[in-house]
């Protein structure tokens, strides 16, 4: 893929959308670790692979299915129709932020105002413990890469964009009350993007915690980034999964990371499903 500017990059991606789907998803969801499969509970629901979509790629860690499904929440109540992305494209396989991007642009593109971005994350701060939920208040690039170096396309954004408050108090706010209702606080913390694959070091745990890191993982930073340029609304929640190298008495693995996210699974699709109804419009 190549960095060449102008908006007729996902015109064939909406294109195909549109050309499988009528409505304008209200919500863009992307699915960490472990939750892909909420998105097969969407009822009316439109499920096309991301292989059928130009550009939108292939996905390669167990755990990440690769498809697009649009469609609503089962059950009572208000639902606004959702575009859950299954999978995401990390910069571990290989890919430029560019590329790692291009879903959730497409999304943008397509017409989707509001992003709620999930992901396992490793808990740096003492107070966090597995299976904790959190909202993401800020960020630490650590991934030393943005989807925004190249040249500035003027149609998504300004060449310099501000990111004081990538993830959005308004839609903060709205997530919190939802988690109290369900009889859960929300804890908040700072998420530190790393590159990975591999997991951190103690001495990197430390680094990352002393320069104010809360969570760690590898993920969500540069998918924020370009939404933020692009003007929309952003909403992060981390599960944590494990503690970070270091925190934790044991060795990090992936099976940890996926049993752990299996095992809260409900609660978060829960919370999800809770601030979804809250965005029906
Ligand atoms: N480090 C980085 N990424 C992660 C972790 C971790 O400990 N847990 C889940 N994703």
């Amino acid at each position: 893929m190549t960095t060449t500017s102008g908006a007729n990059r996902w015109e064939a991606a909406v294109e195909a959308l549109r050309a499988r789907d009528a409505r304008v998803p209200e919500v863009g969801l992307v699915l960490g670790s472990g939750l892909g499969a909420f998105a097969d509970t969407l009822v009316d629901a439109t499920v096309i692979p991301f292989s059928e979509v130009p550009g939108m790629g292939s996905v390669t860690v167990p755990g990440h299915a690769g498809k697009l499904v649009v469609g609503r929440l089962p059950g009572e109540g208000p639902s606004p129709v959702v575009a859950a992305l299954a999978g995401r494209i990390h910069l571990y396989e290989g890919h430029s932020a560019d590329e790692v991007v291009f879903n959730v642009r497409t999304l943008a593109q397509w017409g989707v105002k509001q992003f709620v971005l999930t992901n396992a994350a490793g808990g740096i701060s003492p107070t966090l413990r597995p299976g904790d939920l959190v909202l993401i208040s800020d960020h630490l690039n650590f991934q030393l890469r943005s989807p925004l170096t190249g040249p500035n396309d003027p149609t998504l954004g300004p060449r310099f964009p501000d990111m004081t408050r990538v993830y959005d108090p308004g839609l903060r706010q709205i997530a919190s009350e939802v988690a109290l209702t369900q009889g859960f606080a929300l804890r908040e913390g700072v998420y530190g993007g790393v590159l990975g694959p591999q997991y951190e070091t103690p001495a990197e745990i430390k680094m990352l915690r002393t320069m104010g890191a809360d969570l760690v993982g590898m993920s969500t930073v540069s998918e924020a980034i370009a939404l933020r340029h692009m003007g929309r609304k952003v909403l992060g929640i981390s599960c944590v999964t494990n503690l970070a190298s270091g925190v934790s008495p044991v060795e990090l693995s992936h099976a940890e990371v996926e049993e752990t996210a299996r095992a809260t699974r409900e609660r978060f699709v829960g919370l999800l499903t809770g601030i979804l109804r809250r965005l029906a419009a």
